[in-house]
């Protein structure tokens, strides 16, 4: 029964992600993904999460361009040097720097903040997008399974605590944003409430799409707190598709050797891939917009249990209580 379930968690994966490869295929056949323009954002500030690699490198590229002050938070110092020099050179903003962040340790994300926060400088902008994929059966430092604890919790920890500096950034008619990266692999995904750490039966897919369902409903339950509060910062989730980059690396051997063969064709390029997440963070047709699910940039209806309102509070309850953070959502309900 058991084994069953796990070969039916990536045969899903597998039938969503043909699906997106398909999609992509007939577009890219009839025109292709067209360039987009946004404006400059002078004197603006952006926080994204594994911004060394794949699509977050793209990201951080893209909005460095546009003239933006761009932190890139990521765990590997050695590598972070030579993406922060090749981006500067590349886009003649001298204001991209990197800063520290483990996201698989709640201890260093807490330092993380701590040490933007003394940097005394705004925060507009906030790109929720280091993640891992169908790893083996691990554990972040502080114990949870590495896809929901990394992908999903070390998110909802690091928006949280840096929630103040975007709410004290954001003005009525130029909000902050919070972008956070999913994947159309939620729309195969299930919420184990009751082992949400996948301790009974590890799926790598299954704990894969579990993490990129969570963190829907979390952006969903943020926006609707946020729009309690009247407060001017969004939330929107992107999904960029299927995207050549490293995340592959941990999948069967025979899709890495359909990806080398056909990436090409098939799977769009980590540039395509950031124009989600940098449509989100600065297009101006999304000013005061959140709560939505983009997807090629437009609003896409997501899985209609991430709508559920009940299991958006209870997961960020449960959060809360995993991350030690003092839950007010109840406050606005
Ligand atoms: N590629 C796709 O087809 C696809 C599709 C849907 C959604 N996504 C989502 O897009 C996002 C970016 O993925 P990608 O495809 O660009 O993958 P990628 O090339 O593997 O990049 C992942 C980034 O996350 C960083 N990261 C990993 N563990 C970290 C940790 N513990 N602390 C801080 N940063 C960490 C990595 O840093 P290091 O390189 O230093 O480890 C890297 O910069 C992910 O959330 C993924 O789920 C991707
Ligand atoms: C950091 O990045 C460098 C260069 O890409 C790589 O050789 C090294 O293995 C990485 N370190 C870790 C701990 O992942």
């Amino acid at each position: 029964m058991s084994l069953l379930s796990v070969a039916l968690a990536a045969l899903r994966v597998y039938a969503a992600g043909a699906a997106v490869i398909l999609a992509q295929l007939l577009r890219r056949c009839c025109g292709g993904f067209p360039e987009p323009v946004f404006p400059q954002q002078p004197d603006r500030v952006a926080i994204v999460t594994g911004g060394t690699e794949g699509i977050g490198y793209a990201t951080a590229k893209q909005l460095a361009r546009l003239g933006m002050h761009v932190i890139i938070a990521g765990n590997n110092d050695s590598k972070a040097r030579d993406v922060v020099r090749r981006i500067q050179e590349a886009t003649l903003n001298d204001k991209v720097e990197f800063l520290y962040c483990d996201l698989a340790s709640m201890n260093s994300i807490r330092q993380f903040v701590h040490n933007f926060k003394a940097k005394e400088i705004p925060l507009h902008v906030l790109v929720n997008n280091a993640g891992v994929m169908m790893v083996p059966q691990r554990t972040t430092e502080d114990g949870f399974e590495e896809h929901f604890g990394l992908n999903y919790l070390g998110h909802f920890l690091l928006t949280n605590l840096l929630l103040d500096s975007l709410r004290a950034s954001g003005s009525p008619s130029h909000s902050a944003r919070v972008v956070t990266v999913s994947s159309a692999t939620h729309y195969v995904g299930q919420l184990h409430m009751e082992d949400l750490q996948f301790r009974r039966c590890y799926s790598p897919h299954g704990a894969y799409a579990q993490s990129k369902l969570a963190l829907v409903l979390f952006s969903y339950y943020l926006q609707h707190q946020l729009s309690a509060e009247g407060s001017a910062v969004t939330a929107n989730v992107v999904d960029p598709g299927v995207v050549d980059t490293d995340l592959y690396r941990h999948v069967f051997w025979g899709t890495r050797v359909v990806k080398k063969l056909l990436g090409w064709l098939l799977f769009k390029t980590p540039e395509e891939g950031a124009w989600s997440s940098v449509h989100a963070a600065v297009a101006p047709e999304m000013e005061g917009i959140g709560g939505h699910y983009l997807y090629n940039e437009k609003d896409t209806r997501s899985l209609a249990v991430t709508y559920d309102r009940e299991l958006q509070r209870q997961l960020w309850a449960r959060s809360c209580a995993m991350t030690g953070l003092r839950d007010t959502s109840d406050d606005v309900m």
